[in-house]
């Protein structure tokens, strides 16, 4: 496991853990912060400095492979290298941002399991500021539709597929069970919360203003590609029920659950 302390792959340890997985080696930079349960065997390290991973990745049959851009590829090497039989990437939509996360695997050799997630639902705390701070959220395309997934789901399927040798070969798209829109997604956080939040729309500049006081330079970036998803909204796939067994976290369960995300402490 890479990125075993990882908003994801914490998670994944404690599936695989829960699954019954026979032995699990987590890779941190510090062991002792790192407080990961007794059954699992600790190997000092970080993706991000590949000297690190021949030790790392002694014996190890299935690696899961966190998503680090910069040094993807000499991870995957040196995978290969170790006589990895599989490896299971996090990287994103075909073509989108992690692309190069699957290029590296594949170029390898060594064969793999792409897990390929649209948006997270913990994206949505990018309206956290504004709505512990009052009832009304400004935002900009808030018709353009996507199906967002939350990351406890991701990693439900992730130590599921590192079990099993059957999704060889496969790629796997990974969305919430539902498409929705901002605005339809900024009133499920106000009925989580027994708030009615009122959304506000507004044009491309006065949005970037808004939204980089939350995301700082890249809020142009963001906005811009929320206005690509109006042009071409994400539908949502069956994929979590099909390979967990158990419906996919809605975002009102979600956001019932991480309430405090919006809430003053
Ligand atoms: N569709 C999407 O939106 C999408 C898709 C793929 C990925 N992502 C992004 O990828 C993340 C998912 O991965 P994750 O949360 O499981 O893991 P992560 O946030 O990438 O963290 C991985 C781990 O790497 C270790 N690390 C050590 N030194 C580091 C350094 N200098 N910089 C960064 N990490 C370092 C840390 O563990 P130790 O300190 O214990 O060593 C950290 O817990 C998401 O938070 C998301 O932002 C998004």
């Amino acid at each position: 496991m890479t990125g075993a302390t990882g908003n994801i792959g914490r998670m994944v340890v404690d599936e695989l853990l829960a699954l019954g997985a026979d032995t699990v080696r987590a890779l941190t930079v510090d062991p002792a912060r790192a407080a990961l349960p007794a059954r699992v065997e600790v190997a000092r390290g970080f993706l991000g400095r590949p000297a690190t991973l021949p030790a790392a990745y002694a014996n190890v049959d299935v690696l899961y492979l966190a998503p680090h851009l910069p040094t993807a590829a000499e991870a995957c090497r040196l995978a290969a290298d170790a006589g990895i039989s599989r490896i299971v990437d996090l990287a994103g939509p075909k073509g989108a941002h992690w692309q190069g996360i699957e290029d590296a695997v594949e170029a390898c050799g060594v064969p793999f399991t792409h897990l390929e997630p649209g948006e997270f639902m913990s994206n949505a705390t990018l309206w956290a500021r504004q709505i512990k701070t009052g009832d009304v959220v400004r935002d900009t395309c808030g018709d353009a539709v996507n199906a967002p997934i939350a990351q406890e789901d991701v990693a439900a399927v992730a130590a599921r597929v590192l079990l099993s040798d059957v999704h060889a070969g496969r790629s796997y798209e990974l969305t919430g069970p539902e498409a929705l829109s901002r605005r339809q997604k900024v009133e499920l956080i106000g009925q989580a919360l027994g708030r009615e939040l009122h959304y506000v729309e507004l044009p491309r500049d006065e949005a970037i203003a808004e939204l980089t006081q939350d995301m700082g330079a890249h809020a142009a970036w963001y906005v811009d590609g929320q206005q690509s998803l109006r042009e071409h909204p994400q539908a949502a796939v069956p994929t979590v029920p099909a390979l967990t067994g158990r419906p996919a976290t809605t975002f009102l369960t979600w956001a019932r659950k991480h309430a405090n995300l919006f809430q003053d402490s």
